[in-house]
């Protein structure tokens, strides 16, 4: 293993909540309800692709022009952006920064494979942005979570081939995604949610360097 990379929402922080939670207000004021097990379909896709799977839900696709629907994930990130402003590195999940630390004293590179454009601004309220080695930038990329393309552009930017990669998700879009990309994927959640992940722990505190390490070698045996 010489790399790792992040998902953010769900993996490093708690954002994942104020993702579901800017999205179910979203869905009372257009009619539509956004619960928690809908929600795991929005898990690690776009703000756009988001809308879409919401509006279908609703049988709204044809409601909207494209213009409104921009205004409508304009105002989700409005609402989600005031929940984020706050954010500390308190609000580290379990094990991540410890994580993070062992994995630069192991000199293992790091990089974060997130769909959100506010990645940036949220590692810098979280004051980890300097342990990152790079950020793949969604908006560059042809297809979203599950296909592999971010995943592939992260270790393309850390010059490390895939294979040497581990791919740590909580999303089942970004497990699929690690696969497709031939990473070993280490999932934290739901195990069978995540059934497709080399391997699954349920909460971020289990995330450790020896842990990652025994999944790569699994996932190459
Ligand atoms: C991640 C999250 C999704 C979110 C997407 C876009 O993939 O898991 O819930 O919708 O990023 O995030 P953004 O901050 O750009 O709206
Ligand atoms: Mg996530």
């Amino acid at each position: 293993m010489k790399a790792v990379l992040f998902d953010l929402d769900g993996v490093i922080t708690d954002t994942a909540h104020y993702h579901y939670k800017a999205w179910r207000w979203l869905g009372e004021e257009i009619g539509v309800v956004v619960d928690e097990a809908f929600n795991e379909e929005l898990k690690g896709i776009s703000r756009s692709e988001s809308l879409e799977k919401i509006l279908e839900k609703g049988n709204l696709t044809t409601k909207y022009t494209q213009t409104e629907k921009n205004e409508l994930t304009t105002k989700k990130n409005d609402v989600y952006q005031k929940m984020i402003e706050e954010m500390t590195p308190n609000d580290l999940l379990p094990g991540i920064q410890e994580l993070l630390l062992d994995l630069k004293e192991k000199q293992l590179k790091i990089g974060l494979a997130s769909a959100s454009q506010n990645g940036p601004f949220i590692l810098a309220k979280l004051n980890i942005a300097d342990l990152f080695d790079t950020i793949v930038d969604p908006t560059t990329l042809k297809a979203g979570k599950p296909a592999p393309d971010i995943f592939i552009q992260g270790a393309k930017q850390l010059a490390i081939a895939p294979v040497d990669c581990v791919g740590v998700e909580d999303a089942i879009a970004g497990v699929s995604a690690i696969c497709a990309a031939n990473m070993a994927a280490v999932g934290v959640g739901d195990a069978v949610q995540l059934k497709e992940a080399t391997k699954v722990v349920p909460t971020t505190d289990l995330l450790t360097y020896p842990l990652l390490e025994k999944t790569w070698q699994d996932y190459r045996n």
